[in-house]
């Protein structure tokens, strides 16, 4: 069993290890406006629901050649952002929009998606994506001895297309079809769904 210390590992090597072991992870696709009108649409990985209630989610932001990427400023400046859930349907969308592109390219016209206004943010969400929430930055941390930040995020409101809404209630992660990231290039759908029961617990 090979034990690796990350010290003897060049920080991309470790970097990329790690980032085929965490793995899947979900892809939350952040719809942002800058101060000046500028809106950016852009794909994180480093995605995932912390913790609630209120429902609260974050992202991790790396930075570009020592620069922040559209998708912080734009968060830093107004607060406020869409994460869409990537779908089967989206995700080339998604990565196309992933690209290095100057602030003021327009993402949404580039991958060809269209916007509808949202209700209590600024930022558009995507009209075609299934799943969309609302949410109002809490919190921006820098990750200690990385190029990252963490931002956590509010939902104010959340999206779903009809159909994924399943009798209970509840989101039927069947019709969600996810789309989650692995390591390398790759990505992956939803494999095999099984339930298991809680134990059963006894006041102490
Ligand atoms: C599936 C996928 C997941 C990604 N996850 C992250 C991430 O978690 N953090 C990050 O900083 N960049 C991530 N990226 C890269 C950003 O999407 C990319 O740097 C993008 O250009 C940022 O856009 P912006 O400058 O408009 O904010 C990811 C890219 C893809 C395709």
């Amino acid at each position: 069993m090979p034990t690796i210390l990350v010290e003897t590992l060049a920080p991309r090597e470790a970097y990329r290890l790690f980032v085929s072991l965490v793995i899947p992870r979900p892809i939350g696709w952040v719809s942002t406006l800058g101060a000046d009108g500028t809106r950016n649409l852009a794909p994180f990985s480093f995605f995932n629901a912390v913790g609630g209630p209120p429902p609260t989610v974050m992202v991790s932001i790396g930075r570009r050649r020592g620069q922040e990427k559209d998708t912080l400023r734009n968060l830093r400046e107004r607060g406020e952002g869409v994460v869409h859930l990537v779908d089967e349907h989206l995700v080339a969308a998604a990565n196309l929009t992933s690209g290095e592109w100057e602030y003021h390219l327009d993402e949404f016209a580039l991958a060809g998606l269209a916007t509808i206004p949202s209700t209590l943010v600024a930022p558009p969400r995507l009209r075609d994506a299934a799943a969309a929430m609302e949410c109002r930055v809490t919190q921006i941390i820098p990750v200690d001895g990385t190029e990252y930040t963490l931002v956590l995020g509010r939902v104010l409101c959340f999206h779903l297309r009809d159909e994924l809404l399943a009798a209970d209630g509840l989101v039927d992660a069947r019709a969600l079809r996810p789309v989650a990231r692995l390591g390398r290039d790759e990505y992956t759908t939803l494999g095999e769904i099984f339930a298991l029961a809680r134990p059963v617990s006894y006041p102490r």
